[in-house]
């Protein structure tokens, strides 16, 4: 057989959303609103400043770049330079947490409905990948959660809060004993990839970090900050678990453009937390209208909402896209997820929605 893959993996088609040319694009949660003049004018800027020295290799352990993540990350929790780690993306990040702790003989939990990445990690670093279920409005239920870590003892415990693709948060309640139950032989990822999309009031798992040794929490550049093109993802953590990563990591893993690119945009960071306000509020009306139109929707503290259920979910999908609108399937069956986009978007989405279900 040729090419003579690793067996695992052969005939599997490589993961990915489809990425269709179409008006309204609302299937991958970017933030639809892109960066501003000052902000484009500034990464233009920065960018050329790092290819004056491109024959140079970049600073590989980005200690700019950790200062300014670790200041921001600090509004919700006190983070030191040391505690941060980045890649391309927080899917690499991740991948290398699978890396520095998975492993043959280990093993990898996370709780199904979530995100569909997870076991490819899992997969590509052969680590046993196991799933418990949540429940039926999505959320954990710590006695079964805890049971279940006492029974797999995993290395690696994968909890995105909020979730994907259901928008559901954990409370920190939760996240606590299942660190605890973890105990030293593991760690346990909070991934708040959409963290800055949760609702008032809801806390974030950096705060955890100080009474948790094991807790480690990734964010992205991917969402709030309107970076998916940027592929910036970074963690907060112990030292002692970026020093592991480190091991793995490739390097030079973050080009200098990059750097430079994600610096600028933190620099912006008021501004672009100021669409986040606005995206919150789409999202709050989105699943008001959905649910008034008599659409089941899943509580949601991300810049999407998965609503149902329907018969046959491709036919909805199917039909909204020849109306010009992407959305995902994705999810348990009979469920759909939409992400939040711009007012106009949104109509278009209602608009169409109501075309293909009434
Ligand atoms: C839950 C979750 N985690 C992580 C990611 C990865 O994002 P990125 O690699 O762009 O940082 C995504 C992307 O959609 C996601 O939904």
């Amino acid at each position: 057989m040729f090419p003579p893959i690793r067996a695992e993996l052969a005939g599997i088609e490589p993961y990915g959303a489809p990425q269709l040319d179409v008006p309204v694009q609302l299937n991958v949660n970017e933030n639809p609103y892109g960066p501003s003049e000052a902000c484009i004018a500034e990464i233009a800027t920065a960018v050329a400043e790092a290819a004056v020295e491109l024959n140079r290799y970049p600073d590989r352990e980005f200690v700019a770049l950790r200062e300014a993540l670790a200041d921001y990350l600090s509004r919700d929790a006190p983070v030191t330079p040391e505690m941060v780690w980045a890649a391309n993306g927080s899917n690499e990040v991740m991948l290398q947490l699978l890396q520095a702790f998975g492993g043959p003989g280990r093993t990898a939990l996370s709780f199904a409905p979530t995100y569909s990445m997870y076991p490819e990690y899992a997969r590509d670093t052969n680590t046993e990948w196991v799933t418990g279920q949540r429940e039926s409005d999505f959320s954990l239920d710590l006695e079964k959660a805890r049971a279940l870590v006492e029974e797999v003892r995993p290395s690696v415990v994968l909890l995105p809060s909020p979730n994907n693709p259901t928008g559901t948060a954990l409370d920190p309640e939760s996240i606590g004993a299942l660190c605890a139950a973890v105990g030293e032989s593991g760690i346990v990822v909070v991934d708040e990839a959409y963290g800055e999309f949760r609702r008032a009031g809801v806390p974030s798992a950096l705060e955890s970090l100080a009474t948790h040794r094991n807790l480690v929490v990734t964010r992205t550049m991917s969402k709030a900050f309107a970076g998916a093109g940027l592929r910036l993802g970074y963690l907060a953590a112990d030292p002692a678990i970026c020093d592991a990563i480190r091991v793995v990591r490739l390097p030079y893993h973050l080009s200098a453009v990059t750097q430079a690119a994600a610096l600028a945009a933190l620099r912006h960071t008021d501004e672009l937390l100021g669409n986040v306000a606005t995206l919150r509020e789409e999202r709050d009306a989105t699943v008001a209208w959905l649910r008034g139109q008599g659409f089941t929707v899943a509580e949601s503290d991300a810049n999407y909402a998965l609503f149902g259920t329907f018969p046959d979910r491709h036919a909805v999908f199917e039909g909204l896209l020849e109306r010009g609108v992407l959305i995902r399937e994705t999810g348990p069956s009979g469920w759909l997820r939409v992400s939040i986009g711009t007012p106009a978007e949104m109509d278009a989405f209602k608009k169409a929605l109501l075309e293909v279900t009434r």
